[in-house]
Parts: structure tokens; sequence; C-alpha cells
């Protein structure tokens, strides 16, 4: 196996804790934390913070991190606190009628459930859809069955549309079970119907390519695959998605806001087309500067390099568990799903009848080997990154001997 794309140096981890957790959190790069204090000390002494350098300067090269990531353009990112502010400004800007529906897969993280819900005021209807035989959500989230390869679940979803339906709105990778959306195909047959695919990207951004093309708007936090600090993320819109959106309102979404040389009262300006049309006003700059390290260090390293890592991490693991009776058959569903082209960077493992405390007792026991996984609904999440090493996966497959 060659070498990690992402050197493991980059970051504080020890060996008393293989974190398998970016799917909860992501670490950040050690240059994060120093260039974080960096910008603090300017914070302490503020004739040193530099008007164009810092506090233009970095919102602008972290947008254009944010375009690499999803291989788009600097000009459709807007920079948000999260996933949730993202799909929240999308839900607020968009103009409804009353009647009009929007359509999300069963068993979304409450980031793609809350802002649509909000809605229900304004006369939108909100639809869940199961995504394949036996799925389940809510209270009977544990006794759902598995995704399995071979499940057209975009066909179930589109069969889930109807004439009223503007929005369908699913995360790229989900939380719980792991299952990869095709984003591309979902994105083509909702453009064909006039609908607008929404993403929530973040079980995906910084760990998977993706292509952006037929897709409304994308939104993730930064915390997660692409290893930022918490409390900084971005949203991408299309362009023409974009200029039917109710602008922000803040002092930021208009033409020259931030030129002084011009008298700020003048309110005659129009709202600006590009991603900062949705920007809410002044910006964190320290989670900025913080999220600028960790995005510049994902790109660098290649997000179809980090991809390609996984997956070979992931085959390895699989092989492993595919030993151990316990195991084995999870380990051919996922298998099967992972040839199917159907994982990002979580590996779920079922419970398959062991309940929570069984599976808590196995979170525990993998604590105290310095495995850190995390249970979510009934799935074990093993989230292999670009600075694992095969010692690593040898580590995960020994604790679930
Ligand atoms: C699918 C998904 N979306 C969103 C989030 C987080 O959203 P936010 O960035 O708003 O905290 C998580 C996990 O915390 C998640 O798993």
């Amino acid at each position: 196996m060659t070498l990690p794309p992402l050197n493991p140096a980059l970051f504080h981890l020890d060996s008393d804790h293989l974190w398998l957790m970016h799917c909860s959190e992501g670490p950040v790069p050690r240059a994060v934390v120093r260039n974080i204090r960096a910008y603090l000390h300017k914070e302490l002494w503020p004739w040193e913070l530099k008007w164009k350098e810092d506090y233009l300067g970095v919102p602008e090269a972290l947008r254009a991190e944010a375009a690499r990531i999803v291989g788009g353009e600097a000009s459709d990112i807007t920079l948000t606190p999260s996933t949730s502010s993202g799909l929240v400004t999308v839900a607020q800007a968009m103009r409804w009628s009353r009647g009009d529906e929007v359509v999300v897969p069963l068993g979304e993280f409450p980031t793609n459930v809350w802002p649509w819900k909000a809605l229900e005021a304004r006369g939108v209807r909100f639809q869940e859809v199961p995504l394949w035989e036996g799925h389940r959500a809510g209270a009977s989230a544990w006794d759902s069955t598995a995704p399995r390869a071979g499940e057209d679940v975009e066909a179930r979803l589109l069969a889930g549309l109807s004439h009223a339906t503007r929005v369908l709105a699913v995360s790229w990778v989900r939380f719980q079970d792991g299952l990869k959306l095709d984003i591309a195909s979902l994105g083509a047959a909702c453009r064909a119907r006039g609908v607008h695919l929404v993403v929530d990207g973040i079980q995906g951004a910084g760990t998977l390519p993706v292509d952006l093309t037929g897709t409304s708007a994308f939104a993730t936090g930064g915390h997660k695959g692409l290893l930022g600090p918490q409390g900084q993320g971005f949203l991408w819109t299309d362009p023409a998605f974009r200029k039917d959106l109710i602008p922000m309102g803040s002092w930021m979404s208009v033409e020259e806001g931030t030129a002084f040389d011009r008298a700020s009262t003048d309110h005659h300006r129009a709202w600006l087309a590009d991603g900062q049309r949705m920007e809410a006003g002044t910006l964190s700059i320290v989670a900025c500067t913080g999220a600028l390290e960790s995005f510049r260090t994902v790109n660098e390293a290649g997000i179809p390099a980090i991809a390609a890592h996984i997956r070979l991490l992931q085959e390895r693991f699989l092989e492993g568990l595919a030993r151990n009776p316990a195991w084995a058959e999870e380990a051919s569903r996922l298998r099967a799903l992972l040839e199917a082209g159907r994982l990002g960077s979580i590996l779920s493992l079922h419970h398959g009848g062991r309940g929570p405390a069984a599976m808590q007792e196995l979170l525990m026991k993998g604590m105290r080997r310095g495995v850190y996984a995390s249970v979510r609904e009934g799935y074990l999440r093993v989230a292999f990154h670009g600075w694992h090493e095969p010692e690593d996966v040898e580590r995960v497959v020994d604790w679930l001997e």
C-alpha cells in the first residue's frame, strides 16, 4: 500500500487514540491551531489586523478552497457556519406557494428535516420516502433492515415525487447506514422534472469527489471529513437557482457593502449575484482562518487520492471482517455495497439483532483498546480517512474478534 495521502504527522493523534470518528468530528491539522493563534494575536492588537488581507482576504481564500472541494467556482460559494445554516438559508430564501412539497428520504439526519418542516407554517408539505424494503426510522430505527447492493434507491425517491414537489433534499452519504446516493443521476432526473435537488453533503465532503451538475444547492459543515474546526462550513448554489433566492439582506449581501470610500448610508445598491448574496454579515475570521488551513490540506492531498486510499483500507478491513464468523455476513453485505459504488467513508455494520446495550459494550471494549468508533441508530460506524494506515485496519479487525 502506498503512503497515506495525508501525512499522519500533520495531526496531533497518538496510538492511544485510533480515531475512526471523523463522521462525528474530524481532527484538525496542527497547523490550524497555529494559524488561529496567530490570528487571535492580531485581535489582541487590532492595529495589526489588515482589512484587505485578513477581514476580506481570508474569506475570499476560503471561498476558493471550498470551490475546489466541490469542483466549482468561488463565486458560487456562500460561507456559512454549518450544514444546518446552509440548508436553512436555502429553505427560507426560496419563494414558496401553499401546497408546494419537499421530499426527503426516510431516516435523514435532522439537519435535512427541520429546515423543511419549518416551512409547514407557509403551507409547504414535508414528505419522507423509504429507500428499501424494511427501511424504518424514528422510534423503530433499530428494527430497520440494512440497505443492500442492487436497491435502486434513486428510483424510489423519484417515484416519490409529485406534481407539487419543488425540492428533493437528500444526504449525499447517510449518517447512520453510510449509504451513498448518486447525486449526479438524481440531479439530472430532478432537472428534467423541474425539481431542485438540495444536498446535505457533510458526510462526503473532503473524502469523495462530487459532480454537482444538476444539483441546485449543496451544504456542508467543515468539521467532519473536511477536518476543520467547528462552526465553519459552506453552501454551494447553482447560479440559476441562486438568482431566484430572496437575498440574505445583510450589509454584506449588497454591492460595495464593504467599500468605505462610498457612503455606507447610500442604500442605492443592487443585491450581489454571487454566493455572498446569501452571506449573513461579518464572518468569524477565527473560524475562517482554521477552515482555510484544513480545506487547503485536503485539497493539496487531493480528494480523489483520499477517496482511493479510504477504499483500499475498507477493502482490507472487510477482508479481515469476513474471517470473523460473527460479522462475516455484514462483511459480505458491505463488500457488495462497496463494489456497487454505494459507500462513502463510513462503513456501517448493522447490529443484526445485537441491540443497543451490546453495541455500547462493543464501543467500550474498543475505547479500552484505544479504538474510537461510534454507533448511530443500530449501526456501528467505522470511518477511515486519508491519514489511516494498514496497521490501523488490523487494530479494528482485532477489536471486533
Ligand atoms: C448527514 C449529516 N448532516 C449534518 C450534520 C451536522 O450538521 P451541522 O453542520 O449543522 O452541525 C451531521 C452530523 O453531525 C450529519 O451526519
